[in-house]
């Protein structure tokens, strides 16, 4: 068999906020081309991690390696990196005073030299795989929920990221919006040869798109395996977070967020 090399790498990683830590422990490690689903309770640290595959947030120990490199400290190193990892946030990020294709364009106006005309059809290319080349002079406020999603999801894509990182994509849309955000992580994934990591507490929207689904609670990995696998398993902790039971052995957002000092 070829051996592929890992998208993300994460060893012996433990990361704290201040003098928490919040996850300890973490072994990770994500095949190219794989869409990876990281589940849990809100507050286990889901985003934590991604802000470690980011450089965002530096390893209190252990080891982060994505694409191929350990992810570097210094910034003009980590800014290369970044480019390319595509990220969804949860609020979209789309600048409101500009239309759905000048969001679009400003990761390649900010990163490339490319001429306008290369731009601009790129951008009609991006807005394209979204299915929302008719919305590319609409501004956010004309577009409902799931088409701002599908705007930020086009921008996250301007630069083609080979890893896409997708923090809650799920939140605030309807049941039919989310379907088709899910169905389009998929179809990009397998469509443009990347490698998909999604942070959600949307368990069953999302494992059926996964290969592979990977559950956080109390400051570690309980559960790594297949989606079957993860339905069937008999781990308490891992059926407790399914079922949605508030009582049980995982204390449920334990902490409160504080402000990082
Ligand atoms: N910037 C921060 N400063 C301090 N604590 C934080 C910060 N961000 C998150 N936390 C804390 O870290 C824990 C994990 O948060 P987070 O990774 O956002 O969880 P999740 O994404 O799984 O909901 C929470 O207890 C949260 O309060
Ligand atoms: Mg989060």
């Amino acid at each position: 068999m070829p051996i592929t090399p890992a998208a993300v790498r994460v060893s012996a990683l433990r990361l704290d906020r201040g003098s928490r830590t919040i996850l300890r422990d973490i072994d990770l490690t994500v095949a190219q081309g794989s869409v990876t689903a990281i589940l849990g309770p809100s507050g286990c640290g889901k985003s934590t991690l991604l802000s470690a595959l980011t450089g965002e947030l530096t390893p209190a120990a252990g080891s982060v390696e994505v694409l191929g490199r350990p992810v570097p400290q210094r910034k003009r190193a980590l800014l290369e990196l970044r480019k390319g990892i595509g990220v969804l946030l949860q609020g979209n990020g789309l600048l409101t005073d500009l239309t759905a294709a000048e969001n679009v364009a400003l990761p390649l106006r900010t990163h490339t030299d490319l001429p306008a005309e290369v731009i601009r059809h790129l951008v009609e290319m991006k807005l394209h795989a979204v299915g929302l080349r008719a919305a590319a002079d609409l501004y956010p406020r004309e577009l409902s929920g799931g088409m701002a999603r599908r705007v930020a999801l086009a921008r996250a894509l301007a630069l083609d990221p080979p890893l896409m990182l997708y923090d809650e994509p799920l939140t605030g849309l309807d049941p039919i919006a989310s379907g088709v955000i899910m169905s389009l992580i998929a179809r990009l994934n397998a469509s443009l040869g990347l490698t998909s990591l999604i942070v959600t507490h949307h368990v069953h929207e999302t494992l059926p798109i996964a290969d592979r689904a990977v559950v956080i609670a109390n400051g570690g990995i309980v559960f790594d395996g297949t989606p079957a696998e993860l339905e069937t398993t008999g781990d308490p902790l891992v059926r407790q977070f399914l079922k949605g039971e508030p009582d049980g052995p995982i204390p449920f957002d334990a902490a409160p967020r504080t402000e990082a000092a």
